[in-house]
């Protein structure tokens, strides 16, 4: 990682560029849509609650890269499981480590709260993102990810 890359916990005036990421993450997954609007009442609602955190790669005062992690009962494990999304590096920044350190940061954070696990979907097709967790430990399961929109 360069020594520029700070890793630190989202603020509400890092909404527009973690806005811009989360853009950029939904081009690529099928499963979202991009709605700005949502996003942004999204983020607001991780960072308005204690179990949960919204983590930020910032380079020279920019914001490069974000994941977010919140914390759920496994009845599985009898313990706390942390759950990983919005894993997203600005494109130009990736390759140089900052997903690795988003991932280790959201670990460990998990890790404080006596989290057992953590947990995270990615789409099948996604091919790049799989190697991504693959080099981070993180492996594939035979669980498949259903859905119902209650809106
Ligand atoms: C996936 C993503 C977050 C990785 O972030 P990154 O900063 O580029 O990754 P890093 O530089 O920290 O790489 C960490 C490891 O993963 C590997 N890796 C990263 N991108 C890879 C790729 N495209 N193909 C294969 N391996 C890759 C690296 O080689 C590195 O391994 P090493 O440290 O053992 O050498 C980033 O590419 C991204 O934002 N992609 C678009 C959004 C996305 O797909 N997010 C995941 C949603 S589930």
């Amino acid at each position: 990682m360069t020594a520029t890359v700070t890793i630190r916990e989202g603020r509400p005036e890092d909404s527009a560029a973690l806005v811009a990421l989360l853009a950029q993450l939904f081009a690529i997954e099928a499963e979202f849509a991009i709605d700005p609007a949502a996003q942004a009442r999204g983020l607001d609602l991780l960072r308005s609650r204690a179990d949960a955190m919204i983590l930020v790669a910032e380079s020279d005062g920019f914001v490069v890269g974000m994941c977010t992690v919140q914390l759920t009962a496994s009845t599985a494990r009898g313990g706390l499981s942390a759950g990983v999304e919005d894993v997203v590096v600005d494109q130009p920044y990736r390759g140089r480590g900052i997903g690795r350190a988003l991932l280790a940061a959201a670990e460990a954070w998990a890790r404080r709260r006596g989290a057992v696990r953590i947990a995270l979907l990615a789409d099948e097709t996604n091919l790049r993102a799989l190697d991504f967790y693959d080099r981070l430990g993180v492996t594939r399961t035979r669980l498949v990810w259903l859905a119902k929109a209650l809106d």
